[in-house]
């Protein structure tokens, strides 16, 4: 098993990384608290059911699958589910599923009693890479993604890269857009072992080193003021595709994929990484005029007096953040 402390000014927390976790899982629970499961209503039952056996405790709240349950409706309906089962403030949430699930119970949490404990058991690569770890939590309106949220640390990660296996290609697709980033802003070595190696058959490293190099951005800047927002590489396109298509036509890491070759001021470094994106399956460009985008961008809440922030990579391995670039 590996593992990664993360520390946070909130609460720091541990991420355990283990293929077959889940057949173990009551190790990691405390029998003594009350656990509300949350998943959405297209997770394989075996996932299911191996946290029930685990929790000897338990409520279970489903929800319907996708980015369009990351709602202000679905928010509601779940709390007052809660309150209806009058689950307290000493009950562990429990957020069994992908990104989705992960943005919406951790929001759940942050403000359910004025905040109640959560876990993360991500179950797809992008949010076992990503968005299970650094507590930023959110759901969507219409106008934009993740505008209403907060940053709420889970009390534990707990990641099962065996469930991977009954993921889909394009799902796993999916989560290799954020894990390219990483090497892109980060880590030349990672890039090169991405585009040479089979991230399949060694998932477990590149899962918990993709967690690494997060860690190194979320513990300098944990609310997101500066260096953590060198982790939006490709984001803040990305973000505005994603919405401006009201996510139907693209997943997030596909989107991303489009934003990081839309943002790159070099060439070269853009071939570099359009390369590898096509190894993964995941699109290089859409067809969208940059102006039809311009509402979406505007939102991106790395804006600040009136300037975009924009992260590039000039060369693959380390990030700049410039302000000029593109001025509203
Ligand atoms: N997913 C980017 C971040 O956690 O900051």
């Amino acid at each position: 098993m590996k593992s990664l402390d993360i520390k946070s000014s909130i609460h720091s927390y541990s991420v355990y990384i283990e293929n077959h976790l889940l057949d173990h899982l009551k190790e990691h629970l405390d029998q003594n608290l009350f656990y509300v499961i949350i998943s959405d209503d297209n997770i394989p039952f075996v996932y299911i059911d191996k946290v029930k056996k685990a929790c000897e405790n338990h409520l279970l709240i489903l929800f319907p699958e996708g980015e369009k349950s990351k709602s202000i409706e679905e928010f509601s309906r779940i709390v007052n589910l809660l309150l209806e089962k009058s689950i307290r403030k000493d009950a562990c949430l429990i957020a069994l599923g992908g990104g989705v699930t992960g943005d919406l119970v951790g929001f759940i949490a942050s403000v359910y009693l004025r905040g109640v404990p959560y876990i993360q058991i991500p179950t797809t690569l992008l949010s076992q890479i990503d968005s299970s770890v650094g507590g930023k939590v959110a759901i969507n309106t219409e106008k934009g993604k993740n505008v209403i949220g907060s940053i709420y640390p889970p009390q534990k990660v707990l990641i099962d890269p065996s469930t991977l296996e009954t993921l889909s290609e394009r799902q796993f697709s999916n989560g290799m857009g954020e894990m390219i980033k990483y090497g892109m802003i980060a880590d030349k070595n990672f890039f090169e072992r991405i585009k040479s190696e089979d991230v399949h058959k060694n998932i477990e490293y590149f899962v918990f080193h993709s967690l690494e190099i997060k860690k190194q951005f979320i513990e300098q800047d944990e609310f997101d003021n500066g260096l953590r927002q060198s982790l939006n590489f490709g984001h803040t396109f990305g973000h505005a595709i994603e919405s401006y298509y009201k996510y139907n036509k693209y997943l997030h890491g596909e989107a991303v994929a489009i934003g990081m070759v839309m943002v790159l001021s070099k060439a070269e470094v853009r071939k570099q990484l359009i390369e590898v994106l096509k190894k993964y399956n995941l699109p290089t460009d859409d067809n969208v005029h940059l102006g039809e985008l311009k509402d979406y961008i505007n939102r991106d809440k790395k804006n600040r007096n009136q300037l975009l922030k924009i992260v590039d990579v000039l060369e693959i391995g380390s990030c700049v953040i410039t302000k000029s670039q593109f001025q509203l």
